[in-house]
């Protein structure tokens, strides 16, 4: 049996648990072992919650724990996190995490601590299994170019908004649906996207950039009488995150985009995320899914837990940061 400690039940912890339980027998069967989920780690014992599990304030029962293996970070936030997680690392569990803003800025300096597996597949584009195609399917390739929707709530409010409806009560709908930030800030603002943007670049150019080297603007100057000036000319406004190579330097942006209705990013709606990455010998691939919410969440949380349980990932090696594999600098944008 594998036994498994998560810091932060809400939208997504809670979906984990119950998704577990659910699908024990094929997630049994796949894992080669039981998964179970011992203790939980909440800021509110008093919370009333869906599930049923041993609950603590105190990150230090799980992180430090001898029956835990793995350690699930889905508290999100920075600080807080990053104490968490280094102490999971040191104290030898496995660690997967969904937390976009922590790996944006240390998973470099995570992985480097790591002496047993990290993985954080839910991290960018929800349920799309994005990062394992990236690192492992594209690993043949020099990729040239990553550009997709990585924001679900962005998303889904530029949708709505195409059918008349107000920035702000879209906004509410999105945050009660469980696809937003704790601080919504971080979505409506861009950094969310460009937090995902960075840890794709960091797979695919071994580069450790950080969201204020980029350009990064968000949606919240977009108004209803761009979005119907867009339609008239035959486009959809999308907020892109997009990483180029060119020749040894790597362009990154997260901008609201004008795209052609003819492109099939255009036609990708609600909460769904679409990534298209480049890679010199495969050409162009295109990965679809829903990019945020509990369920498909957790799908990608489980997948994580799941490979770390069947022990295909050798501990020692701490976990693939690529060598060299590209020379590359970031690409200043003239703004
Ligand atoms: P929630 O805000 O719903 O849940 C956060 C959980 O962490 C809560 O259980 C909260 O406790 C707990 N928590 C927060 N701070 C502390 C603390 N200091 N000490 C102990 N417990 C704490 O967030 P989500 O589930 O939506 O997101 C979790 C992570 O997953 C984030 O990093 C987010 O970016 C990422 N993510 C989220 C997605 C989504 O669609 N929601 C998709 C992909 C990634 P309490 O319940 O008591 O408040
Ligand atoms: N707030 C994020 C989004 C969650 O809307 O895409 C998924 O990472």
């Amino acid at each position: 049996m594998v036994k498994v400690g998560i810091v932060g039940v809400g939208t997504v912890g809670e979906a984990v648990v119950k998704n577990i339980l659910k699908n024990r027998e094929i997630i049994k069967s796949r894992a080669g072992k039981e998964i179970k989920i011992v203790k939980g780690v909440v800021r509110d014992l008093n919370k009333k919650r869906d599930i049923n599990i041993p609950l603590t304030t105190n990150y230090k029962e799980v992180t430090q724990n001898p029956e835990i293996d793995i350690v699930v970070e889905l508290m999100g936030g920075v600080d807080k996190a990053y104490e968490v997680v280094k102490d999971a690392l040191l104290h030898k569990k496995a660690v997967v995490t969904a937390n976009k803003a922590l790996l944006a800025y240390h998973r470099f300096e995570l992985q480097k601590i790591a002496k047993t597996p990290f993985e954080y597949e839910a991290s960018v584009a929800g349920g799309i299994p994005i990062i394992k195609a990236l690192r492992d399917g594209l690993s043949a390739n020099h990729i040239l170019e990553i550009k997709g929707i990585i924001n679900g709530t962005c998303n889904y409010i530029l949708t709505e908004m195409k059918k008349g409806r107000d920035y702000n009560e879209v906004l509410k709908e999105a945050q009660n649906k469980g696809y937003a930030e704790a601080d919504p800030t971080f979505d409506v603002g861009g950094f969310d996207a460009a937090h995902k943007l960075l840890i794709l670049a960091s797979i695919a150019y071994n580069i450790d950039a950080k969201p204020e080297d980029i350009l990064i603007e968000g949606i919240e100057n977009i108004n209803l009488t761009d979005i119907e000036f867009a339609k008239e000319f035959g486009y959809e406004i999308k907020l892109l995150g997009i990483a180029k190579k060119i020749s040894n330097e790597i362009e990154l942006r997260v901008h609201p985009t004008l795209i052609k209705k003819n492109e099939m990013i255009s036609k990708v709606d609600g909460v769904m995320n679409a990534v298209s990455v480049v890679g010199d010998i495969v050409g162009e691939t295109m990965y679809y899914g829903p990019g945020a919410g509990g369920d498909a969440t957790s799908s990608a949380v489980i997948s994580d837990i799941i490979e770390i349980a069947r022990g295909n990932k050798n501990p020692m090696l701490g976990y693939k940061i690529p060598l060299e594999i590209e020379k590359v600098s970031l690409k200043e944008i003239d703004e």
